[in-house]
């Protein structure tokens, strides 16, 4: 199953991001792709805001990992320049997916096969306009199997369209 939402700016797909953190749940992992610019940080954005965190989010680009509280606590991980595969393991990710948090990784699908478990893809793809985008939610794993209907529910500017593919 997937889901493709479209948006036609930062602020819509910060909407967008906020109605997925609305049924997100502690231990949850999303995994965030797209090519550089695409919106990663900015739907990071959306979703920290609407589970209460104030201070602002921003590139982890340097930093690798931040934490933010809110009603749960959001890490956010870019590894985008992690150089080796096995430097995966001083991210402490196991560790960092607990049951008081919800972790989002952009470019984490160059990681896939050592993530601690089942998670929600989503795919930010650049549009005909500056400001288009697409979205593509896609569950791997168990763990998010059951909101599937949910994920399809999910509008941003008007369309929404639900496909069998995979990325
Ligand atoms: N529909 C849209 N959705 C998301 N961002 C948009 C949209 N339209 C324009 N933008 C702009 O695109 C840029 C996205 O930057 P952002 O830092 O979120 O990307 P990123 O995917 O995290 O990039 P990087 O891989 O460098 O970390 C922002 O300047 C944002 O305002
Ligand atoms: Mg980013």
């Amino acid at each position: 199953m997937s889901a493709i939402v479209h948006t036609g700016s930062a602020e819509a797909t910060q909407t967008l991001a906020a109605r997925l953190a609305a049924f997100v749940r502690a231990g949850d992992l999303i995994v965030l792709c797209g090519d550089l610019g695409a919106g990663k940080t900015t739907f990071t954005q959306g979703f920290g805001g609407a589970l209460g965190v104030t201070s602002p989010v921003t590139s982890p680009t340097f930093t690798l990992a931040n934490r933010y509280e809110g009603s749960l606590i959001v890490n956010h991980l870019d590894v985008y320049r992690l150089a080796h595969i096995d430097e995966v393991a001083d991210l402490g990710l196991a560790e960092l997916v607990d049951d008081r948090s919800v972790t989002l990784i952009e470019w984490g699908d160059a990681i896939a096969g050592v993530l601690p478990g089942g998670y929600l893809e989503v795919r930010i793809r650049m549009g005909d306009g500056p400001d288009d985008r697409s979205l593509e939610f896609r569950v791997v794993g168990r763990e998010w199997r059951d909101r599937e209907a949910a994920l399809s529910g999910l509008d941003g500017d008007g369309s929404t369209d639900a496909e069998g593919t995979t990325c």
